[in-house]
């Protein structure tokens, strides 16, 4: 495959997880954030996540210490040039995304495929932003990274045969099953599971039920492994909300509006478990 040095734009709790699984399959990592902060704080996290895996037996401390040793970290987007396959993993707002397609364009290789972990941009938007769309691809990961197993893959309008192929092979490297999909508002995961989490929330809203009672419902009710508003505490409200409203555009159907409890609830700065405060108290 010709894969040495996999390239991640963003620190966050996507962007480690994903750098954790490409160095733990073997490759080089360069992760890049826009402070030494983030980057620093994304590498505690993977070492906490490394850590727990040395305590339960499943990795030794020099796996631990050779995974560590592959991933280095930058806040220069132009070091990027070394990488041969890139995944971005930003925050979820398309005009930062735009710009980073626009840098990795005329910084990266033309060989280079550029991927991105959007959980409902259009790939094809993205794509438009290079002169490479035929080497973009969505390449959606899970959160927890490192235990769920799917990579959602998103072919663009454009997107090549080749690249396709590369990042489908990619994927099973990574100990991954890829599904594919094809380019439409939230894809697969997102436009089934959003609005069942928006649903939820409409529930709160309406006093159908308190919280605890709904995740409940689900949890036992459907053998889902989290309820609905613990998932969207996980997955952070503002990216929830964002994701709800890309549907809503996209669609221009009213089945997508976003519950009116959940926009109240990121206006307040109540994202989920990263903040402390969403429909739980994580403090
Ligand atoms: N990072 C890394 N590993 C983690 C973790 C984290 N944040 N949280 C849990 N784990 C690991 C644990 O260490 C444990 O590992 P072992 O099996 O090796 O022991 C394993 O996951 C199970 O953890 P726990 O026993 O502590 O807890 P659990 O059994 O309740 O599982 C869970 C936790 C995996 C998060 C489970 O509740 C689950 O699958 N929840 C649903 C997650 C989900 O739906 N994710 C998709 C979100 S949608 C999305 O990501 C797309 C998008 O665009 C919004």
């Amino acid at each position: 495959m010709g894969i040495r040095k996999f390239g991640v734009i963003g620190s966050g709790q996507m962007g480690n997880g994903i750098a954790q699984v490409a160095a733990a399959s073997g490759l080089d990592v360069l992760m890049s954030d826009i402070s030494d902060e983030f980057t620093a704080r994304g590498l505690a996290n993977i070492e906490k996540n490394l850590n727990r895996s040395v305590g339960k037996g499943k990795i030794s401390e020099e796996e631990k210490g050779a995974i560590l040793g592959r991933i280095s970290t930058t806040t220069q987007l132009g070091e990027m040039e070394s990488a041969d396959f890139v995944v971005e993993a930003a925050v979820e707002r398309e005009d930062l995304k735009f710009k980073i397609f626009q840098d990795l364009d005329s910084i990266c290789p033309d060989h280079v495929i550029l991927s991105t972990n959007t959980s409902s941009i259009p790939i094809g938007r993205i794509a438009s932003q290079t002169k490479r769309p035929e080497k973009v691809i969505g390449m959606h990961f899970m959160n927890p990274v490192p235990v769920m197993k799917l990579v959602e893959v998103i072919r663009g309008l454009a997107t090549s045969k080749e690249t396709f192929d590369i990042t489908w092979e990619l994927c099973g490297k990574f100990g991954k099953t890829p599904a594919e999909s094809n380019d439409f508002p939230g894809f697969i995961a997102n436009r089934i599971l959003l609005p069942m989490i928006n649903e939820a929330v409409f529930c709160l809203y309406q006093n159908v039920g308190k919280p605890e009672d709904i995740d409940t419902v689900m949890r036992l009710g459907m053998n889902h492994p989290m309820g609905p508003l613990a998932l969207a505490d996980l997955i952070g409200l503002d990216t929830c909300l964002a994701i709800m409203e890309t549907l809503y555009d996209g669609f221009k159907d009213s089945k997508y509006r976003p519950c009116p409890l959940l926009r109240k609830y990121v206006e307040a700065g109540w994202l989920g478990r990263k903040t402390g405060k969403g429909f739980y108290d994580y403090s």
